[in-house]
């Protein structure tokens, strides 16, 4: 049974996305051992607390450093003892020191198709405003191992999605979440709880 951590800064719908399909069976031999955010007001914290599931908030505004915080909230992840950590709109910079604990145990879900519109300041509805303003005519979601770079680590699956012609931020931000994060989270989590994924000289192979 893979053990995962979830962490998360927002509204929680790719928290929802893996609650639902571990309920339903879309994804097998895993389960959620706790939820962490940094945000106290995040709705998937909310989201965990319906569901049963250990939520905890380690806020960057209760430390007196980054270096604290860092160690926080890797002392709150390293309790749980889990296999897997699983960024779902996680906004904070993990300290190198979970990334090198946590070597080829980290995935996050970006909102666009590494390696475009990814990177520093790519987040959220920013990442879709730059999409619109480049023009491009699809668009889609990435889910990758994390590095100790941004955006940069291997790439696991990605979705493409069609960018229409009345679009906005919005529009576009909610079909990427609807057609591909919410599909590729619990897709990508399935494969690793089942043993599919390899990560080899920074390429993954599914199996
Ligand atoms: C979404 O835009 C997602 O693409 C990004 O974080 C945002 C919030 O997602 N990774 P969620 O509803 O909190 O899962």
């Amino acid at each position: 049974m893979l053990k995962l951590a979830v962490l998360v800064s927002g509204g929680g719908t790719n928290l929802q996305a893996i609650l639902d399909s571990i309920r339903d069976g879309r994804i097998m031999n895993a389960k959620v051992a706790a939820v962490i955010s940094n945000n106290h007001g995040a709705y998937a914290l909310e989201r965990a607390k319906q569901a049963g599931v250990p939520a905890v908030c380690i806020s960057p505004k209760e430390y007196s450093s980054r270096t604290e915080f860092n160690q926080a909230l890797l002392d709150a992840v390293n309790s749980y003892a889990v296999d897997l950590i699983v960024l779902a709109g996680f906004l904070v910079v993990l300290p190198e020191t979970m990334i090198e604990q946590y070597e080829n145990r980290i995935i996050n879900i970006h909102p666009s198709l590494i390696p475009s519109f990814c990177g520093t300041g790519y987040y959220g509805l920013k990442v879709h405003e730059a999409a619109l303003a480049r023009g491009v005519k699809v668009t889609g979601a990435t889910v990758h191992f994390v590095d100790k770079g941004t955006d940069t680590g291997p790439i696991l699956l990605q979705k493409a999605v069609e960018v229409e012609a009345q679009d906005t931020p919005e529009t576009l931000q909610r079909r990427v979440m609807e057609q591909a994060e919410w599909k590729l989270l619990p897709q990508a989590v399935d494969l690793i709880a089942n043993g599919r994924v390899q990560v080899k000289e920074g390429n993954v192979i599914i199996k």
